[in-house]
């Protein structure tokens, strides 16, 4: 057994993926397919176990359709594409057909923001239309909205005109409307998509479906979420649970711990004690996986296409108070992955629909222009793989560099002394040594906020904001309250590096320094066995503060100096900066425009300047 797996994990190697066979005229594949890195991809060496019914689960996409280019580690256990995704898919639905089995494929939202791909459209466009277009050709059973669906009314509308129909009845939005105009021109407040769905697999099972969004606050105007503890108490909900199906497929934008699936779970509960519920989680980007009892799973499939969930449960058993055989599988989405456990090769493993999506994705980067190069990065820069501050930092290079550099550029006050402040909360994505793309900087740094100035705040004060401002994080209840407030509309940093710090304490060192794992995610969730596809060791993880600043000027106490900040942190700072005793009470009136430079923008003007 394990000569076979040694030379099944030699035979799927990295090189065999990458290496560009001479016949190849795909202009567009070349210019996006990069070079192969130096490594090979570790297999995994587990088949993935079959039951009765097998789910494959994607969640929290975010544009993530081209996978991960880059050839620094972890990168390319990631670098399937769409089209990949889609040829893996449609192996595994063959397999299913010949083990006589169902296998159903789920999504659990947020397909919007995080990529050129979704972000990167013309003035005049609409965040992920065009992405979606590739997205919605695979044969997805039931999907469910996500946060970033709603933040911008276009983009649910999108969702609800264009999206929603293509999957008909199966995109759910239990507790999340639209209003739009309806038939009599009067507003008209309608479900995304649909409240529930149900249906019956190949095999022939009845299934009753949700689509359940968290308690989510950050929407725009002309979208509703309801709570999900007002959700359980509806008509229409207490109708669509009543009869027994024979699973219930609960799919939604919601976490699989510390949320409100309970909430669900238990309503579902109170009326069949003992029918399966199988849970489909994502949002707060980790992988995870969580039993309520001992017949129901919960599963959440990480982030950005870095993770593709497998879920399988043995539900054909007679005793129905017995506890039901699941398993759990997270995938590192990438060729060899797929190659694996559909016993396909490089050359057999391409299907028609998964050149076309390629094809499609190559197409749409071209014509969104995401190659366009700002400059060449000498090295790697994380947020939270090297300490804050470092030469490695994203946080260093954004705030101390890249910031200065770009708001210093057209700018007649750029030879007053200042201390630019942002939350760290600002960047989303490493940046990594070579070519920094129009790309690359939508994944690095997407928020399109504006630099705000007080202008002759005395040295002495405005150097006090910065250690203020974290020091308020020091405070427990501010600290918890602060959490809450920006998880509520969305934020999930926090519980996403906690994760990540979680899984380096654990073994990190240890793990690291036996040299024979190559980095990536560790998993330890409450599901028994282990879930982890490909072994990793844990990436390393380094905490960094809420704010970040410039280095201040080398100036005395008394000298007037520019406060400059990030408008999304303007109510913080004001409030911090008039508690500081200087005696003058700052309002919104003392706040000027620093610059026309947004910071989603920062970067590629440092890069033109610094890194050309
Ligand atoms: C593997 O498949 C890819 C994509 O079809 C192709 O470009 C490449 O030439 C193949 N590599 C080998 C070694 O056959
Ligand atoms: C909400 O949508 C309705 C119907 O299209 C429209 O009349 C109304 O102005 C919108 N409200 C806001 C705040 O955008
Ligand atoms: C959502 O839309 C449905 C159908 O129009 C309506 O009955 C319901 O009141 C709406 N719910 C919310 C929370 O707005
Ligand atoms: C059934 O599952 C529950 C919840 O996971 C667990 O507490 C219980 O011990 C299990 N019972 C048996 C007989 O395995
Ligand atoms: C950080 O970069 C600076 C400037 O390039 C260099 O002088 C310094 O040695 C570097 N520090 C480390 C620890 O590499
Ligand atoms: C600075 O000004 C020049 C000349 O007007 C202009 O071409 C350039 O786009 C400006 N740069 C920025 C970052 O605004
Ligand atoms: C800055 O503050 C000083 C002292 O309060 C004041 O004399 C000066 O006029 C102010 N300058 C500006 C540009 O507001
Ligand atoms: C890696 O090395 C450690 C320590 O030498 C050992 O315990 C572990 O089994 C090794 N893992 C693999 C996958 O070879
Ligand atoms: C700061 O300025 C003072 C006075 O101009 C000078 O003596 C000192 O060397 C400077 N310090 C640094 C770190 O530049
Ligand atoms: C400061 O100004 C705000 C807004 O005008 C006001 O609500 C607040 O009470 C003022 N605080 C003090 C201490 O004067
Ligand atoms: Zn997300
Ligand atoms: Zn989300």
């Amino acid at each position: 057994m394990q000569l076979v797996l040694a030379l099944a994990a030699s035979a799927f190697t990295y090189q065999s993926v990458w290496a560009c066979s001479g016949h190849d005229h795909d202009e567009e594949a070349h210019v996006h397919r990069r070079a192969p890195p130096s490594t090979h991809l570790t297999a995994p060496t587990r088949p993935l176990v079959w039951s009765d019914v097998n789910i494959i689960h994607t969640t929290d996409s975010h544009g993530w359709l081209m996978g991960h280019q880059k050839p620094s580690l972890p990168e390319p256990y990631y670098s399937g594409d769409f089209g990949d995704f889609a040829s893996f898919v449609s192996h595994m639905k063959k397999i299913a057909e010949e083990k006589d089995v169902d296998l159903l494929l789920v999504d659990s939202g947020d397909l919007h923001d995080g990529t050129g791909l979704s972000d990167g459209f013309p003035p005049g466009g609409v965040d992920a239309h065009d992405s979606n277009k590739l997205f919605d050709q695979l044969p997805y059973d039931v999907l469910a909205i996500g946060n970033h669906e709603l933040y911008i009314y276009a983009n649910t509308l999108d969702m609800h005109t264009n999206f929603a129909p293509k999957f008909p009845g199966r995109y759910l939005s239990s507790n999340v409307n639209i209003t739009i105009a309806g038939k009599d021109g009067k507003p008209e407040s309608v479900p995304v998509g649909s409240r529930f769905a149900k249906f019956k697999t190949r095999k022939g099972r009845r299934v009753t479906s949700l689509g359940v969004l968290f308690d989510f606050t950050g929407n725009d105007k002309n979208t509703t979420v309801q709570k999900v503890e007002d959700m359980v108490k509806e008509s229409w909900f207490k109708e669509a649970i009543h009869e027994e199906p024979d699973f219930f497929l609960l799919v939604g934008h919601m976490p699989v711990s510390h949320d409100n699936w309970p909430t669900v779970f238990n309503a579902v509960r109170a009326v069949h004690a003992d029918t399966p519920i199988l849970i489909l989680g994502g949002h707060t980007h980790i992988r995870d996986c969580q039993q309520y009892d001992g017949r129901s799973i919960a599963l959440e499939s990480g982030r950005y296409m870095e993770t593709v969930g497998w879920l399988s449960a043995d539900l054909d058993e007679r005793n129905h108070k017995k506890n039901i055989t699941f398993t759990r599988r997270y995938l590192d989405p990438n060729r060899v992955t797929y190659e694996f456990h559909t016993t396909r090769s490089n050359r057999t493993f391409d299907t028609s629909l998964g050149k076309k999506i390629t094809k499609g994705l190559n197409a749409l980067a071209k014509k969104f222009d995401l190659s366009s190069l700002f400059g060449t990065a000498p090295r790697d820069y994380t947020i939270s793989r090297d300490p804050y501050p470092s030469n490695g930092s994203l946080l260093s290079l954004f705030i101390e560099q890249a910031t200065p550099a770009a708001l210093a550029i057209n700018n007649t006050r750029a030879d007053i002394p200042n201390i630019v402040i942002t939350n760290s909360g600002e960047l989303r994505f490493d940046v990594y040594g070579g070519a920094f793309t129009k790309n690359d900087q939508l994944t690095a740094s997407p928020f399109a906020d504006t630099y705000l100035y007080i202008p002759n705040v005395t040295f002495g004060v405005a150097k006090q904001v910065l250690p203020t401002l974290n020091n308020e994080g020091a405070n427990e209840k501010r600290s918890l309250e602060r959490e809450q407030e920006l998880y509520a509309r969305g934020d999930v940093s926090m519980r996403y590096k906690r994760w990540l710090e979680e899984m380096d304490r654990r073994d990190g060192q240890e793990k690291r320094a036996a040299k024979n794992l190559t980095l990536g995610y560790v998993t330890k969730d409450g599901c028994p066995g282990i879930g982890d596809d490909t072994m990793h060791s844990p990436l390393p993880f380094f905490s960094s503060p809420d704010f970040v600043s410039s280095k201040p000027p080398n100036v005395t106490d008394d000298t007037p100096i520019d406060l400059v900040f990030i408008d999304f942190i303007a109510d913080q700072l004001l409030q911090v900066l008039s508690s500081l005793g200087s005696g003058t009470n700052y309002t919104e009136a003392d706040v000027l425009s620093y610059s026309p430079t947004l910071s989603n923008a920062v970067l590629g003007l440092y890069a033109q300047e610094a890194w050309n």
